[in-house]
């Protein structure tokens, strides 16, 4: 087989690159590992900043986010029970629209779908050759049978564990990461939020964070230590450890269920670089991971695609490379401001278990500092509803 673009990973990535290049005629095929139902089985964070909801949008996905999403004009911070909104309509002239990753993927799935474009589930064994030259192969295993598809270029989006960046001789990838000494709890619940908008709490238990999928769908989270076992949380000892991190007016009005979902993430910061290597690139949790705080995951691998669908389409419309050999330094300079804010948002929100008294006054500073100064609060607002591509 020959194709333009293979692209391994059928996660937003790769869908949404998939999604601009065939829109422009330009030919890809998808491989992904798992099944379809198996990656629309998988609850990631739902906050899109307003640049992914446009490229959304551009792409031609955007009908049910419109219909379904939610806008959100602001987030409330609390710091020990003292809670602040901070409106970004008014700060900064912008909102962020909550609406599911798992809801992207199946948008974007669809239109797949009936463009007619190849996805191939439950490829094994994808091996990526001769990307330092100029005709580079994929191979894999579909049913048992090896298959080989020559292309002009390879787009690595297989998230964090994929083999797109385990390919690259190891001399050649520059690696920095942060791993953080807890992870999330998160559960998923067929009840109202208990507020219309995010609350980031930081308690001296642990961070907490009421979010939604929906008006009738929550998502809530608390901060528990890496040795925690999911079994070893009922969900009534979910419900006790969130109300009490959070302030007594929610609390109160916290509604609660049995749970429809409960997992564990652990919290890593990373970034490889370069996101180049000859005929193959990276784009999106592939090259680099974020704590979810501040929910940039998705977001960063939106503006990943939007360079990478750029510099590609203007290599077959042009015929000139200036966009590829571009591609790695322009994401990357987005990619580590936003690396920049989840880390910062991580570090205030939480609990250190080495932090002394010293860094605890300094983050409750931190929080004052950012609720009675404009320009502090401005700079919230700018991260958090997306810097400009
Ligand atoms: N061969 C083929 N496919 C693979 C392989 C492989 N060897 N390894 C992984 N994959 C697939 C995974 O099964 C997954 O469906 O690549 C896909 C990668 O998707 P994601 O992990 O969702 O990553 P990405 O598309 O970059 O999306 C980034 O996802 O993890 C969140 O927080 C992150 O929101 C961000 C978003
Ligand atoms: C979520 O809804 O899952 C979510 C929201 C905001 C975050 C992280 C996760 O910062």
């Amino acid at each position: 087989m020959r194709t333009k673009v293979v692209i391994i990973g059928a996660g937003p990535a790769g869908l949404l690159l998939g999604r601009l290049l065939e829109n422009q005629g330009i030919e890809t095929v998808i491989l992904e590992r798992r099944s379809r139902d198996y990656v629309l089985g998988r609850i990631r964070a739902g906050v899109l900043e307003q640049g992914t909801v446009e490229l959304l949008e551009q792409a031609g996905v955007s009908g049910r986010m419109q219909a379904e999403g939610l806008i959100h004009d602001g987030v409330e911070l609390s710091f020990d029970g003292d809670a602040h909104r901070f409106d970004f309509r008014e700060l900064v002239g912008r909102t962020v629209m909550v609406y599911g990753q798992t809801e992207v993927t199946r948008d974007l799935m669809l239109a797949r779908d009936a463009s007619g474009a190849t996805t191939i589930y439950e490829a094994e064994n994808v091996a990526l050759h001769a990307f330092d030259g100029d005709k580079p192969r994929v191979t894999y295993l579909k049913d048992g049978t090896e298959h080989e598809i020559s292309c002009d270029f390879i787009a690595g989006c297989d998230g964090y564990h994929g083999v797109s960046r385990a390919s690259v001789p190891e001399n050649a990838l520059r690696t920095f990461e942060r791993v953080y000494p807890f992870g999330w709890l998160g559960i998923l619940v067929d009840r109202p939020p208990v507020a219309d908008e995010l609350i980031y709490a930081h308690h001296s238990r642990g961070f907490a964070l009421c979010s939604m999928r929906s008006p009738t769908r929550s998502r809530y989270y608390v901060q528990v230590s890496t040795d925690e076992k999911v079994e070893d949380w009922s969900d009534d000892r979910f419900w006790d450890e969130l109300r009490r991190r959070l302030n007594d007016e929610t609390a109160g009005r916290l509604l609660t269920g049995p749970s429809i979902e409960k997992s564990i993430a652990p919290l890593r910061s990373f970034v490889a670089e370069p996101l180049r290597f000859g005929r193959l690139f990276l784009a999106g949790d592939a090259a680099h991971i974020v704590p979810p705080t501040g929910a940039k995951g998705l977001n960063l691998a939106a503006s990943d695609v939007r360079y990478l669908a750029e510099a590609l389409i203007e290599y077959y419309e042009e015929r000139s490379s200036a966009g590829i050999d571009a591609y790695s330094a322009r994401a990357l300079t987005r990619v580590w401001k936003a690396e920049r804010f989840s880390w910062w948002m991580t570090s205030i929100l939480h609990t250190f278990p080495d932090t002394d008294a010293f860094g605890r006054r300094m983050q409750r500073t931190e929080f004052d500092y950012l609720v009675s100064s404009e320009a502090a609060s401005r700079s919230l607002a700018e991260n958090y509803t997306g810097l400009p591509f």
